[in-house]
């Protein structure tokens, strides 16, 4: 679907197929401990499966993005119901971040929930002491909405960050 070069690497990002639902639980699990069954990756991958891309070096997946449309109160603008993606999951395995893999999938994700889903808007959960992600997501125009307080399992808050397509 797309390539870029950054520190000599190419990476091309193109909708995830089933047969990588494997790998993809696999850098699911060394990345976050916010871990799903393999149904609920499936179930995303059936749904939206031009939003659920995977990104691959040297044809090796190394890092993906899930994300739904859903149809919510905007996080932006008070009081107007909009049909939104919500970024599910991201992430890139350890020895490839740092190097724009996880930017070109946002970027490739952002058009896909714009123009295939129509969504106007975009938003996602992170913890608030997970800066990488955070700088990612501010770089890419996004802005804290909201926090959610207890979030996660172990306690840690979570911002909300949105931006308008
Ligand atoms: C968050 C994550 C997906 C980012 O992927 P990545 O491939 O490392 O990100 P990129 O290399 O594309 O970096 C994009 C931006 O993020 C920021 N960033 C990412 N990693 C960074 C680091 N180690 N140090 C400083 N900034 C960093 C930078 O602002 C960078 O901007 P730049 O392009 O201007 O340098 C990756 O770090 C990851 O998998 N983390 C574990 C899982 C996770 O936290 N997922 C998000 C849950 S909400």
């Amino acid at each position: 679907m797309q390539r870029t070069d950054r520190d000599g690497l190419s990476v091309h990002i193109r909708e995830a197929k089933s047969e990588d639902l494997p790998t993809i639980m696999h850098i699911n699990r060394v990345s976050l401990p916010e871990n799903y069954s393999y149904s609920f990756f499936h179930n995303i991958y059936e749904t939206f499966p031009n939003a659920f891309l995977v990104a691959e070096v040297d044809s090796m997946v190394v890092g993906y993005i899930m994300c739904r449309v859903e149809r919510i109160f905007s996080k932006i603008e008070r009081f107007r119901y909009r049909r939104a993606g919500h970024v599910i999951s991201i992430a890139v395995l350890p020895e490839y971040r740092g190097r724009g893999v996880g930017r070109r999938l946002m970027e490739v994700a952002l058009s896909v929930l714009k123009d295939r889903y129509k969504c106007d808007e975009v938003f996602l959960e992170v913890r608030v002491s997970n800066w990488q992600a955070i700088r990612l997501y501010e770089n890419l125009g996004f802005v804290v909405s909201e926090v959610l307080k207890h979030y996660y399992l172990d306690g840690e808050n979570a911002y909300v960050m949105a931006r308008s397509l």
